[in-house]
């Protein structure tokens, strides 16, 4: 390590509890598969609790960063990063709600930084809210990837979003159709979808990846990607979230 070759990927929505923070911790996953060197920073400063979802203690959080960097007392980033596995580091959201207005985003831009010399993919989780944090991680990040279910709501929200994006002249953002949160929500096809987008969905987990002991999953801090069983039992979803990874790695620039 020591160059600046992590990838930076933000996972938003334009809705809550689409499945964000348990889709990233499984990509996650598929990335230690591969060997890759992550960290996933969890930015969803008020709700967030990636760190609690994987069970794992942790002492210091981006707070901790932003207060040390500002008072001249930062380090090293490795020392506000709870270890998971091997290849997987989490930076934590405040312990305190109270504490994310006194994190200014100029700062969380600086974290990313850092993290980019010590990992090959950053993983930001964020808040469904488009607020002054998410617009400085939306232009901040490489790769944006927005996470939606087949939800009406959530069907007009993208639409409206993606005519913004075009007004901005704004392309590196992929789509991800998540089925797997709720699959009973099935009101419209694929192909409504793509029609009322005028886009492409790049990305579809379907209704399989529906683990129903997932509270289980997450009360043990186990990664479901991460099971030996995971690539047979859900197979298709299982590459899609290879193909994921892979293609994430590879877009832009930066990691070739
Ligand atoms: N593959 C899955 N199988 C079963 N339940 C799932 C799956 N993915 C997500 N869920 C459930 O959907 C709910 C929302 O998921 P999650 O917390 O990941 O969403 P989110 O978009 O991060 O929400 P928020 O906007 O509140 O941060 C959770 O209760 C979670 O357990
Ligand atoms: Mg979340």
């Amino acid at each position: 390590m020591g160059k600046k070759n992590g990838k930076t990927i933000g996972i938003f929505s334009l809705k809550g509890g689409v499945g964000k923070t348990i889709f990233t911790i499984n990509l996650a996953g598929i990335y230690t598969t591969m060997e890759r060197k992550v960290l996933i920073m969890d930015l969803d400063l008020t709700g967030g609790n990636i760190a609690l979802a994987v069970n794992r203690p942790f002492e210091k959080t981006i707070y901790n960063f932003v207060d040390d960097y500002n008072n001249n007392r930062f380090h090293a980033f490795n020392e506000y990063v709870t270890h998971y596995n091997e290849f997987i580091d989490i930076l934590p959201s405040p312990k305190d709600p109270r504490q994310a207005s006194k994190i200014d985003s100029k700062y969380l831009e600086m974290a990313i930084e850092k993290a980019q010399y010590d990992y090959d993919v950053i993983l930001i989780d964020t808040h469904h809210n488009l607020d002054e944090t998410n617009l400085v991680l939306l232009d901040a990040v490489e790769e944006i990837l927005f996470v939606m279910n087949n939800d009406p709501m959530d069907v007009k929200n993208m639409k409206n979003l993606l005519a913004i994006f075009k007004d901005l002249e704004k392309t590196n953002y992929k789509i991800l159709l998540y089925n797997a949160r709720d699959p009973l929500k099935n009101y419209f096809t694929l192909f409504d979808i793509k029609s009322i987008l005028k886009a492409n969905i790049d990305y579809d987990i379907s209704k399989s990846f529906y683990v129903k002991n997932i509270d289980s999953y997450v009360m043990n801090g186990e990664i479901v990607t991460l099971q030996p069983k995971a690539p047979t039992v859900f197979n298709k979803d299982y590459t899609t979230f290879m193909k994921i990874g892979v293609d994430l790695l590879k877009s832009g620039d930066n990691n070739e």
